[in-house]
């Protein structure tokens, strides 16, 4: 009897032991943008279903705002695996030596919102996440903010209205070819330092999405913002292929499964919240906003147009030209609707 009780005595000892050991798989998810945005939102979802559905086996950090890392250490921080997971802008992918996401970049390439989903869910999407393999890294999704608009302390309609601006830029050639073609000089910073830069004259004028702009306060020092649509700006969201190859297979198909639904909902918030921020900005009336007429915007398509062929070379003339025939097949299939 006395043997019995030792026995179930040292067993329970174990299991309790055994309960504490069991420490959770912590993701550390950093981006640098704010909480209220898209990709922010897209976070705080993706971590309440990963940790649902994982029964709590997986805890995942959020880091918004550059808080962890800016833009320039985000990438080196996540192939080091100091970090398991970002959402970069995909303008941001060219310093890792991956040229070709810069293909989302070109001015007026994506006529709409259903051309920008089939790319980067289709073949073209595919493609460009197999070439962040050998950079250690594996690409679980693409999420969208928006069309992207430009600011400055001067209004911005016509293309000569750009002449010596000194305009922010992402990481990107496209985006520095994009600012030259419109006669502004590009300078590329990381996104936690722009605020800063405008209120101190650094440089004149920027470009982003209304939640970037409008969440980063930039009308509180940009008295111009033109609607131009001029550009896009969406995300890769990826891990470190150590750490995620590592994983329990169980655990990574419901990571997987918890990404695939943070996405549906990120995709569907988009649009709106860029509807909503720039609804602030309009309300706040510290910023004039200036709709680009077609007239003009034929005008800015003009010169903007001949970056295209400028990167056939860096980009790969198939990939561009299959932005295109996708964009023509939609159009098609609209034209059918009618
Ligand atoms: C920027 O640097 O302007 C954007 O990439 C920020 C972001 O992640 O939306």
């Amino acid at each position: 009897m006395k043997l019995t009780r030792l026995f179930f005595a040292i067993l329970s000892f174990a299991v309790s032991n055994l309960a504490f050991s069991v420490e959770p798989i912590v993701i550390k998810f950093s981006h640098v943008v704010a909480p209220n945005t898209p990709k922010g939102k897209a976070a705080q979802k993706f971590k309440e279903l990963a940790e649902t559905y994982t029964a709590g086996r997986v805890k995942v950090e959020l880091y918004p705002n550059s808080q962890l890392y800016k833009d320039r250490e985000e990438m080196e921080a996540l192939q080091l695996g100091a970090v398991q997971m970002l959402a970069p802008s995909l303008s941001k992918f060219g310093p890792l030596g991956v040229r070709e996401f810069e293909a989302f970049d070109l001015p007026y390439i994506f006529p709409n919102k259903e051309t920008l989903y089939r790319v980067m869910d289709g073949e073209i999407g595919k493609k460009l996440f197999a070439k962040l393999e050998t950079k250690n890294i594996v690409g679980l999704a693409y999420w969208d903010n928006g069309f992207k608009q430009m600011s400055a302390n001067k209004p911005l309609r016509k293309v000569d209205d750009f002449k010596g601006l000194k305009m922010r830029i992402q990481s990107s050639k496209v985006l520095d070819a994009q600012m030259r073609a419109l006669g502004a000089s590009p300078q590329v910073m990381a996104f936690s330092e722009v605020y800063t830069a405008l209120q101190q004259g650094v440089v004149d004028g920027t470009e982003n999405p209304v939640s970037n702009f409008y969440t980063q306060k930039m009308h509180e020092v940009q008295k111009h913002l033109t609607i131009s649509d001029h550009g896009y700006l969406g995300y890769a969201v990826i891990t470190n292929k150590k750490f995620w190859e590592g994983l329990p297979k169980d655990i990574r198909g419901e990571l997987e499964h918890a990404m695939k639904e943070a996405t549906v909902y990120e995709r569907d918030i988009a649009q709106k919240e860029n509807d909503e921020s720039l609804a602030k900005v309009r309300a706040a009336g510290t910023t004039e906003v200036y709709v680009l007429p077609l007239k003009e915007r034929q005008a800015w398509y003009k010169v903007l147009l001949p970056v295209h062929k400028e990167f056939e070379d860096v980009i790969g003339k198939d990939l561009i030209y299959g932005i295109y025939t996708v964009a023509a097949q939609v159009e098609k299939e609209k034209a059918g609707k009618k």
